[in-house]
């Protein structure tokens, strides 16, 4: 398939680890100018690639980069929204501070908010293209999961008002289960390397962030794509 994406400009947050990383190298692959924004360092990939140092969560340091890649590139074509964190996981909902609550919102979900509205002239301007990072904890939870799965339900419900929000600007999430990332090596060690437990690599989701980036996705819009090998679709019935 032809995804057309060769020259795209385009902006990945989270993008120095994990499934960011993964989705900057996919789309340097086809031909698109990549700016990789992180508050870590990215690494040095590929001509086509620019860093820029920011925090989501600080409104000044989003618009600035944004501006930065804009200014590169002559505009932006799509923006997709890695940086995430986990939070406390496995800590019970009583023992859980509204300090990590908070911190977990605000990269989580704010920091989505605000890359989406910084981009928007531009995403606007070239009829362009967002993708942001939910997970399947926006529809199925664990034990000492509240502010993640509350985190990434908000990203669900802020994919599909955003998409009514701005006209010619696609906007869907992708809901993967977990990913062998270093986030989830550190919430669930060992847990990965289980071969009953069912476990993607970062390229699988980036292939689905790059199909919904794509004109190729055209028709879809508002949607959260929840990829999570059919796990959630079986019943409790015990059969
Ligand atoms: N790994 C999984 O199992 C899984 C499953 C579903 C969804 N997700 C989501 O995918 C996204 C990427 O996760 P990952 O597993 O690749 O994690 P990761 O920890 O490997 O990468 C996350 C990146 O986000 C960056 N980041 C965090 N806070 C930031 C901030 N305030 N400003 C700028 N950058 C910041 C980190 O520096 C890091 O490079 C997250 O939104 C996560 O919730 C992960």
């Amino acid at each position: 398939m032809r995804l057309d994406l060769a020259g795209k400009a385009v902006l990945v947050t989270g993008a120095a680890s994990g499934i960011g990383l993964a989705c900057v190298q996919a789309f340097l692959a086809e031909g698109a100018r990549v700016g990789a924004l992180d508050r870590a360092p990215v690494p040095t990939l590929a001509d086509g690639l620019l860093a820029v140092h920011a925090d989501v969560t600080d409104e000044g340091s989003v618009a600035a980069a944004i501006d930065a890649v804009a200014a590169r590139f002559g505009g932006i074509d799509v923006v997709v929204g890695c940086a995430g964190i986990s939070g406390p996981v496995g800590t019970p909902v009583a023992e859980t501070s509204a300090a990590d609550f908070a911190e977990l919102m605000a990269v989580n979900v704010t920091g989505q908010f605000l890359l989406v509205k910084h981009a928007a002239p531009w995403l606007t301007a070239s009829n362009g293209s967002v993708v942001l990072l939910a997970s399947d904890s926006a529809f199925t939870s664990a034990p000492g999961m509240v502010p993640y799965c509350a985190s990434k339900g908000a990203v669900v419900a802020m994919t599909r008002a955003l998409a009514v929000d701005l006209p010619g600007v696609r906007v869907n999430c992708v809901c993967p289960s977990v990913v062998d990332t270093p986030m989830a090596r550190g919430d669930l060690g060992e847990v990965l390397d289980d071969p009953a437990f069912p476990v993607q690599a970062p390229e699988e989701v980036a292939w689905q962030v790059l199909h919904l980036a794509s004109a190729r996705s055209r028709t879809v819009n508002g949607q959260a794509v929840l990829a999570d090998f059919g796990v959630s679709a079986r019943s409790g019935f015990p059969a």
